[in-house]
């Protein structure tokens, strides 16, 4: 019966997931993009979107749509917050236009993102099995369903997760619980990451860091 219950969350989320097929696609310019970058980004992301700031992601090979959804998304409208809040982007995304993100996401995507770099081996076992089998005890899903078992995700939705360095990574999944990201459309990643323990989000972290 619990296997029966966990199947159905399963696929109630990758429907939950297919139902983001029609948003903004991109075919930005990346040569206009890349003059944003050197001039704007690198300091932080690095001139080849492979940031070595563990907390700063790395944006080499991510998925044009996925990239330019989040520049749009670190905007906030008038008086509301923005769906994914953070101070520092939100600044960063302020005098772009809808064409520059398109541009910066095209140029990003066309990077070669370098390996990351795993500094707990600890807890890669057990984040291992939450990748590719999930717990479900708790009804979380293999995060490989949708991120993919090699973690390049699955375009244009399901971003790339491969290598992104560790602390960004539990950043993201700490964002989704508090609820300062709330960009997933039919709140995916919310949902799942109220059901995950702390450790199992850095387990989880360190072994996507090991991911090509
Ligand atoms: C001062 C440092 C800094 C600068 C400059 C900066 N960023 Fe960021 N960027 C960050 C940080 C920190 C995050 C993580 C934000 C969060 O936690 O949500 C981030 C997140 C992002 C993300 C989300 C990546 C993902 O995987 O979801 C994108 C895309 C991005 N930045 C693009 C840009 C672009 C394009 C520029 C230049 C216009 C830029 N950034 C300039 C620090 C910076
Ligand atoms: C049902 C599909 C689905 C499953 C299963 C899933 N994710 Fe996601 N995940 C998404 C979607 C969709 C997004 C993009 C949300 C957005 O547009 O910002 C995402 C975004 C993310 C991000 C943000 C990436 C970035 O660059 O900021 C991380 C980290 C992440 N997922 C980790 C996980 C982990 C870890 C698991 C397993 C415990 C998992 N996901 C399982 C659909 C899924």
């Amino acid at each position: 019966m619990k296997l029966i219950e966990n199947a159905a969350v399963v696929i109630t989320l990758l429907f939950s997931g297919l139902a983001l097929a029609g948003s903004p696609s991109t075919d930005g310019d990346a040569e206009k993009g890349k003059e944003i970058a050197m001039g704007v980004c690198a300091g932080c992301h690095n001139a080849d979107g492979n940031s070595i700031i563990p907390t700063n992601p790395i944006l080499a090979g991510q998925y044009a749509v996925y990239t330019a959804k989040q520049l749009m998304d670190f905007k906030s409208e008038e008086g509301t917050p923005a769906k994914r809040d953070n101070p520092v982007m939100a600044s960063m995304v302020t005098p772009l236009s809808q064409d520059d993100m398109q541009n910066l996401a095209a140029y990003y995507a066309q990077q070669a993102p370098q390996p990351g770099m795993v500094s707990d081996e600890s807890l890669i076992n057990l984040g291992k099995q939450l990748y590719n089998g999930g717990n479900l005890e708790n009804s979380i899903p293999a995060c490989s369903s949708c991120h993919s078992p090699d973690g390049k995700g699955i375009p244009p939705h399901y971003p790339r997760l491969a290598g992104q360095h560790a602390a960004y990574t539990l950043s993201q999944l700490q964002a989704f619980r508090q609820g300062t990201r709330q960009n997933d459309t039919n709140n995916t990643m919310q949902s799942i990451v109220s059901r995950m323990s702390v450790q199992e989000m850095k387990a989880v972290s360190e072994f996507i860091t090991t991911l090509k």
